[in-house]
């Protein structure tokens, strides 16, 4: 029992001092001319889809939820975030070469048709990113369309 009562204690002390590492969730200012949505002019029903679904952790625009300001949950997203915005950050879109574009295009529509993006975990908390069938057809349709016309 003694033990029990010393490693409860450990853990609920380990577990209030990590509240004390910050984790930064300051996001950069968007420049619309290079943000995707706003350079391609994205009609607005895909655009929620994009924002609602993709925006969090591939944009400088995250919204982080309640559940992202408690350790170590908060390293978790923010890794996530980090990750994400690595591979493919739509704020900066203007900023990648052609190459880059037309490789972030085709990945965009295997991700979004092998149901791999958004990351499952993400949906069970964000029912807006829990894309239906026609949502996801709808994206994959606009996606191949810019890609077919270079539209990029
Ligand atoms: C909860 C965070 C999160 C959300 C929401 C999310 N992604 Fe991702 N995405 C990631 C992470 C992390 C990676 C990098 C690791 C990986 O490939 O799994 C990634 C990678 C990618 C890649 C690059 C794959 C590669 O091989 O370079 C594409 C494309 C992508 N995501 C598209 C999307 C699209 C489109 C949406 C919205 C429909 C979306 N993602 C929503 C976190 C997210």
């Amino acid at each position: 029992m003694k033990i029990f009562k010393q490693i409860l204690f450990w853990s609920v002390l380990g577990f209030a001092l990590i509240q004390f590492i910050p984790t930064d969730k300051m996001n950069k200012p968007v420049d619309h001319k290079l943000n995707f949505v706003d350079a391609k002019h994205t009609p607005g029903k895909i655009k929620g889809l994009i924002k609602g679904a993709c925006y969090d952790c591939h944009s400088n625009e995250t919204v982080y939820p309640k559940y992202a300001y408690i350790a170590p949950v908060s390293w978790s997203v923010k890794s996530h975030v980090n990750e994400g915005r690595e591979h493919l950050n739509f704020s900066v879109w203007e900023t990648y070469n052609k190459d880059l574009k037309e490789n972030m295009l085709s990945k965009t529509i295997q991700t979004i048709q092998g149901k791999t993006m958004p990351m499952p975990g993400y949906i069970v908390y964000h029912k807006q990113a829990n894309l239906s069938d026609a949502e996801r057809t709808l994206l994959v349709k606009y996606f191949e369309e810019m890609l077919k016309s270079k539209t990029y």
